[in-house]
């Protein structure tokens, strides 16, 4: 699985292109509100500004789809990584074309270069071969070190690679050295906690555990639909219809293959009139309350089911964790595992900003800059990104 990495790139002197993922959380006056996705390209980057190549950035923000739209230009990231490199990093206005020809030419050894938003281009998401060519222009060797992109087929991470002698980046043999260790041969019990909001896009993910995982704990409000199932009253909470028969389906199969599967059995509700978050059991939801968390005697089932494991996977909040109303059962559960020794990892846009903001980062040993990426690394597909670099 492992692929050719960048020590082996002949990089002195040369224009060394580099796609990254500095695809940041932002402000709503577009500054960067979470730069650890630079930060963890950093490695890389000065790997290379040592050795005495001339790096020419390129990355996506957000989805302006194919329109140059100034709330989403790269330039407040340029700064942010200025000031983390210690060292200008001037942006081509436009992503290929003259401006960027002449500025990735004039480059010194140790400089960079940061292009503009990728998908101000209506060719990268495309995978368009014109505009993969025009990037691929731009350097003589290229660098794969967004790894929270390669689940995307995009002219940046399949096209260029094509064009140009491809190598891994340090964050990507990280990302895939760390997440493999949950696909091959994961040391048991293995655990896996899903939780968050969109049930359709984790029934897969969820589907992929069985029989690989010993136990899967599911809460937030992705669990509403497999309490729906078993007759429990829900009160006003939200459960995503026409899902009935493959939930069904998927808590049969989990019986087959041995896998346990873990539901709340109490929960905390936001009940209209009342100012308190309160706790009812399953069954006992009063029919205007919407559940937001999981209850206490859940919490506790939770952390003593993950107590005796050697691997945790995480992904999606147990509840609107973004409310300290509704953060309890999130912020307990994994700030359980500092306590239990074994291999740890989150991952999830929402979950590692979420792990960071609520301090329960200390009880993982790895936390993924993926998000759909590293929830499709995990159920063993083949990302194109990945799938498009020699191997070691
Ligand atoms: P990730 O991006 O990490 O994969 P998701 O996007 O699936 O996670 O889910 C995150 C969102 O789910 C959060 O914004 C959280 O507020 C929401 N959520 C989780 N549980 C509930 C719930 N019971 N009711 C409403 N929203 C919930
Ligand atoms: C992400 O944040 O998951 C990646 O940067 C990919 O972004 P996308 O979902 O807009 O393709
Ligand atoms: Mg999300």
């Amino acid at each position: 699985m492992a692929k050719r990495g960048m020590q082996e790139a002949p990089v002195h002197g040369r224009r060394v292109l580099v796609r990254v993922d500095f695809n940041v959380p932002q402000e709503p006056n577009g500054q960067v509100a979470d730069d650890r996705r630079i930060v963890e390209a950093l490695p890389t980057l000065n790997h290379l500004r040592a050795a005495g190549a001339r790096t020419i950035l390129m990355s996506h923000l957000g989805r302006p789809e194919g329109h140059k739209d100034p709330r989403f230009s790269l330039r407040p990231v340029a700064r942010r990584l200025s000031a983390l490199l210690g060292q200008p990093v001037p942006v081509a206005g436009d992503t290929v074309g003259i401006e960027a020809l002449e500025l990735s030419a004039r480059l010194q050894n140790g400089q960079f270069l940061l292009l503009e938003n990728l998908r101000f281009h209506p060719g990268e998401e495309a995978n368009d071969p014109a505009f993969a060519a025009q990037l691929a222009r731009l350097g003589e060797v290229f660098i794969e070190d967004a790894f929270g992109t390669v689940h995307r087929a995009h002219a940046s991470t399949v096209g260029v690679p094509r064009r140009l002698p491809s190598f891994a980046g340090l964050l990507v043999e990280r990302e895939v050295h760390e997440l493999s260790r949950l696909v091959t041969s994961p040391s048991r019990p293995y655990a896996v906690v899903v939780g968050g909001a969109k049930v359709k896009d984790k029934l897969p993910l969820l589907t992929s555990f069985l029989g690989r995982a010993d136990r899967l704990l599911i809460g937030g409000a992705l669990a509403n639909p497999f309490l729906a199932v078993s007759g429990a009253p829900l009160g006003a909470s939200p459960v995503e219809p026409g899902l009935e028969g493959a939930v069904t389906d998927f808590l049969r199969a989990a019986e087959s293959a041995r896998t346990e599967v873990l539901l709340p059995t109490d929960v905390v509700v936001d009940h209209p009139g009342h100012s308190e978050a309160e706790v009812y059991p399953l069954g006992q939801i009063p029919s205007d309350a919407v559940a937001l968390d999981i209850g206490p005697e859940t919490r506790s089932r939770f952390i003593a089911a993950l107590a005796g494991t050697n691997t945790v996977f995480w992904n999606g909040p147990l509840g609107r964790a973004e409310d300290p109303r509704f953060a309890e059962g999130t912020r307990s559960v994994l700030g359980s595992l500092a306590g239990v020794p074994g291999f740890h990892v989150a991952a999830g846009g929402d979950s590692a900003r979420l792990a960071h903001d609520l301090g329960v980062t200390g009880g993982f040993q790895f936390v993924s800059t993926g998000g759909g990426a590293a929830l499709e690394f995990v159920q063993g597909l083949e990302l194109p990104g990945l799938a498009v670099l020699p191997d070691a």
